[in-house]
């Protein structure tokens, strides 16, 4: 049985032009969000309060965030720690999430620590968020494959799963920084997640495509029961911090996809396809969702 309705988890504008080497000027991300809620998707992640020289191209964060806020969507940022929050609350973000690793490799090259050094330090953001009345999302990053370790076992992402939600994570997203998931590993890893006693309505799925894999993955989640998919206009991304990684699962491919099997999303195909060829020119180069380039007249 499949869902009636899933919520698209739109990050193009954040995981997508983290990763683009083109500085994009910050109207023009304003102008971005604007049109990808014009086109229907109501959770729309703007930005992230990271340190700017570890992310250049969202140092226009403080820029950026007042030029969107009014919009009536969800508008979720990342904060990594106590001064990503402070930076984020002082624009009127409500809506926060902090980005954890499976791995030690990654924990170390995104953010500087540990995985456990890194949890203690979510712990007090988390916190803080909560008591602002905030809502707060939890990612995980590499529970499938890791590039420098290899395979992730299930044990340890359920271990940092449980630890997310238990210092008050309202949702988590399984990400598969890399794209080396396959549909079979999905299944055993939110299967176990359950087992650990983890409901899979607090999940959400985040597929990088670069086995082209992210399409089937996320109809294994769906089976599951997951409603929360993460996607990029344009498939749009990948990450500064892990070099094979691509872009995001296309929420154009996503949608396609959806609409053939009878899921409600409210996104407004052609108006996404439409920004995403926008989009694509301002950065020089096409897009590489399948969906927009059959979409697009020529
Ligand atoms: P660090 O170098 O260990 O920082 O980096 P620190 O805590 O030692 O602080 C050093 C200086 O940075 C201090 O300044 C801080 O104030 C300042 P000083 O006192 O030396 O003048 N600083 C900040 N400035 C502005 N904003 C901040 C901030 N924090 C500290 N928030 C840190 C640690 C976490 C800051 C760094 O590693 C960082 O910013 N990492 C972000 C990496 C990132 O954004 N990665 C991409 C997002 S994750 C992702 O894409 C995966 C995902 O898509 C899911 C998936 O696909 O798997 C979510
Ligand atoms: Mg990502």
């Amino acid at each position: 049985d499949l869902p009636a309705r899933i919520r698209i988890h739109e990050v193009g504008a954040r995981d997508g032009l983290q990763n683009e080497s083109a500085t994009v000027p910050t109207a023009v991300k304003a102008d971005f969000v604007r049109r990808l809620a014009g086109a229907g998707l109501t959770t729309i992640e703007a930005t992230s309060f990271v340190h700017p020289k570890w992310v250049p191209q969202l140092a226009d964060a403080e820029e950026l965030f007042p030029l969107v806020r009014e919009l009536p969507v969800d508008l979720p940022v990342l904060v990594p720690n106590a001064r990503g929050l402070e930076r984020a609350l002082a624009l009127g973000a409500t809506r926060v999430a902090v980005f954890a690793s499976a791995t030690e490799s990654f924990a170390k090259a995104n953010l500087n620590r540990t995985v456990d050094e890194a949890l203690a330090m979510f712990d007090p953001v988390v916190s803080r968020a909560r008591a602002e009345g905030g809502h707060v999302r939890g990612y995980l990053s590499m529970c499938f494959g890791d590039p420098w370790e290899g395979p992730v076992p299930v044990e340890q992402v359920v271990r940092v799963c449980r630890a997310l939600l238990d210092m008050g994570c309202q949702e988590l997203s399984l990400g598969d920084t890399i794209g080396v998931a396959t549909p079979g590993h999905v299944t055993a890893l939110l299967t176990a997640l359950n087992e650990a006693g983890v409901p899979t309505e607090a999940l959400g799925v985040h597929f990088h495509d670069t086995y082209g894999q992210a399409l089937a993955n996320t109809l294994a989640a769906l089976r599951h029961g997951v409603t929360t998919v993460d996607a990029s206009a344009g498939g749009l991304g990948g990450c500064p911090f892990a070099k094979s990684a691509t872009g995001n699962l296309a929420t154009e491919d996503l949608v396609w996809m959806l609409r053939g099997l009878g899921i409600e999303t409210g996104v407004d195909l052609d108006a996404l396809v439409a920004t995403s060829v926008w989009m694509a020119a301002h950065l020089g180069r096409p897009s590489p969702s399948r969906t927009v380039r059959a979409l697009t007249p020529r």
